[in-house]
């Protein structure tokens, strides 16, 4: 247990992390070693959703981040959680807040050449969505690791990832007191995000990595104001895509179409609602319930893909080997998927199946990937108007929006892509 950073040591397998701390025999610049079976690199939703499914099975995990709590908790990211998700936070005992002060939502509205169209997924599929800020499953999730004694450090910095090629991987990292931790584990978890550190551990010559840049961003916004549509409104317009999406009675979330090198101090409260209420204008007078505006962001726009999702002792799951744009509210969803299916696997390679159980985890995620690639995709190119789109453009655009409001076939193909596929998990 106390083997210098290079010898194999042996991960706890009896579930209870073992704290060693270090002598000069381990190494001089190191505070603390823990041992436990998964290390996992990023403590957002899904990283600390693993921690929660591993925690279940007795399997015992250490998870880290770079950023804050504070700063997780208050990142505005999307609000749509698959119904299948919002149930298995309750059901595996997360929270059940969801059901309180989440909203669920059983159709969308599409809003094109000015007038709405609802699709009614309960009919078409029979599916619903929740309306449930992902900064709340964090918020539920970093509770939950409070409340079941999971070790979770924010804030940390300096971050290494060392020999995933072995056994015995170690992750190294400074707290926010300052101390050198290494963590001991069995496997390690790259659930770190678009900005990943963990994927580039696998070697370039063995990774594919398969991107797509869009000309266009969203510019995020909440605001202090009634709700002006009780489901969610996804506008195409010739003057560019709008989102109206709800967080509260009084607190809504909306989102345009903008620059992506837009600035958002250059917009004033008057310029947001002159710009959202020309997208949605329209014959039957549709009108935007306006407040003062209490946050702003620009959020990009890209596609990606990283293969191999595993390397050794180490898998990737989340943002860290997908990307998807934010039109349909895919990425959490996937994340969480990545996750579930992980949760399984990791238990049988921690079991009596060994490493080779980890074989299973890209196949059976991958699948779900490249539909959620694909359907992000088409949403955004079906909603969004390119600079310079001719009006030929425009009009074909309005063409495929109205096969897809107008045919059964399109309303359930959207109906179902958005609340999501069976699970494979
Ligand atoms: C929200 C974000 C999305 O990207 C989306 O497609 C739907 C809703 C949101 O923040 O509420």
């Amino acid at each position: 247990m106390t083997e210098g950073p290079s010898g194999a040591s042996a991960a706890s397998t009896d579930g209870s992390p073992r704290d060693v701390f270090a002598t000069d025999s381990v190494s001089a610049d190191l505070d603390r070693v823990s041992e436990t079976q998964v290390a996992i690199v990023g403590a957002g939703p899904a990283g600390l959703m693993l921690a929660h499914r591993l925690s279940r099975a007795g399997i015992d995990s250490i998870a880290i981040d770079v950023r804050t709590r504070e700063t997780i908790s208050t990142t505005q990211r999307a609000g749509i959680i698959e119904s299948d998700a919002a149930r298995d936070l309750v059901e595996l005992g997360v929270s059940d807040r969801i059901l309180r002060d989440g909203y669920e939502h059983e159709g969308v509205d599409i809003r094109f050449a000015g007038a709405s169209h609802r699709i009614d997924f309960r009919q078409h599929v029979g599916a619903s969505v929740w309306l449930y800020p992902q900064t709340d499953v964090f918020i539920d999730l970093a509770a939950a690791r409070d409340r079941d004694g999971g070790e979770v450090h924010y804030g940390v910095s300096d971050t290494r990832v060392l020999d995933i090629e072995t056994s015995s991987p170690r992750v190294q990292f400074t707290d926010t007191d300052g101390a050198r931790h290494e963590i001991r584990a069995r496997y390690v978890v790259g659930s770190d995000g678009s900005r990943s550190l963990c994927r580039h551990l696998v070697p370039e010559e063995h990774r594919q990595q398969f991107f797509r840049e869009y000309p266009f961003a969203w510019f995020g916004f909440l605001t202090q104001a009634p709700m002006s549509a009780p489901e969610l409104v996804y506008t195409h317009s010739e003057h560019g895509f709008a989102l109206i999406s709800q967080r509260t009675e009084t607190l809504q979330r909306m989102y345009f179409q903008c620059d992506p090198t837009e600035n958002v101090e250059h917009w004033s409260d008057r310029r947001i609602w002159e710009t959202m209420q020309q997208r949605v204008a329209g014959g039957d007078g549709f009108t935007l319930k306006e407040g003062p505006i209490t946050e702003k962001s620009v959020l990009v726009f890209r596609s990606f893909v990283q293969q191999p999702m595993r390397w050794g002792s180490m898998v990737l799951a989340g943002d860290a080997a997908h990307t998807v744009p934010p039109t349909g509210a895919r990425g959490l969803n996937l994340a969480l998927h990545d996750v579930k299916i992980l949760d399984g696997v990791l238990q049988r390679a921690l079991g009596s199946t060994g490493e080779a159980a980890l074989d299973e985890y890209e196949p059976a995620a991958l699948n779900r990937v490249w539909r959620a690639q694909n359907f992000s995709y088409w949403m955004t190119q079906m909603l969004h108007t390119p600079t310079g789109a001719s009006p030929f453009d425009v009009r074909r655009q309005e063409g495929e929006l109205d096969n897809v409001v107008s045919t059964r076939a399109g309303r359930t193909y959207l109906a179902e892509q958005y609340t999501g596929w069976p699970s494979h998990g």
